[in-house]
């Protein structure tokens, strides 16, 4: 099977990249994880070092100059597809739109509900009875690009930590699949 190559971009704990990383190892995967983006030293990027994988830690630089390093680290990779999975800048619409339909994100709301920082305790305190996540493409605008697939389970708890432990179980399922 030809395959894709596929680069994480991320900043936390890196659920969502060792799913990746796990799907990827199916032969019926149609991509290859070759690189991974951290803009800062994390769980992620430990990870990802322990995964043998190409990974790049690019922090205290503006988002031009993070973006020019990373844009020529993703030529040289050959990469056709990048996931974010928390990760924590927002990339310039320059960037975005060279990378056309080729960026995805994973966000922790139903979007178009909750777009933005902090979705856990504003599904909390909204009191919601709903909560979820979106596999979105990355277009110019914050969390609003086209809808490639979506989850949504029944809040039953006002903890957060448990909600963020459900939620993720569910993402890392999610985001694979939309890959795929
Ligand atoms: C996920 O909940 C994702 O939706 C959000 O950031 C979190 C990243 O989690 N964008 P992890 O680092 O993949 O565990």
């Amino acid at each position: 099977m030809n395959k894709a190559n596929l680069s994480v971009f991320a900043s936390g704990k890196g659920s969502n990249l060792l799913a990746i990383h796990k799907a990827s190892l199916d032969s019926d995967f149609p991509g290859q994880l070759k690189i991974v983006i951290c803009n800062k030293f994390c769980p992620a990027f430990e990870l990802a070092k322990s995964l043998n994988y190409e990974t790049k830690l690019i922090s205290n630089l503006d988002i031009k100059n993070f973006e020019i390093i990373v844009h020529k680290e993703l030529i040289k990779q050959k990469v056709d597809l990048i996931c974010l999975a928390g990760f924590l800048r927002v990339l310039s619409p320059e960037f975005v739109s060279k990378w056309n339909n080729k960026i995805l994100n994973i966000h922790p709301s139903i979007l178009p509900l909750f777009p933005g920082l902090k979705t856990h305790e504003k599904i909390l305190s909204s009191g919601s009875k709903i909560h979820g996540s979106t596999v979105h493409i990355v277009n110019e605008k914050l969390d609003s690009g086209k809808i490639l697939g979506q989850f949504a389970f029944a809040v039953k708890s006002n903890n957060l930590d448990l909600l963020i432990d459900n939620i993720k179980k569910y993402e890392n399922l999610l985001y694979p699949e939309v890959i795929k």
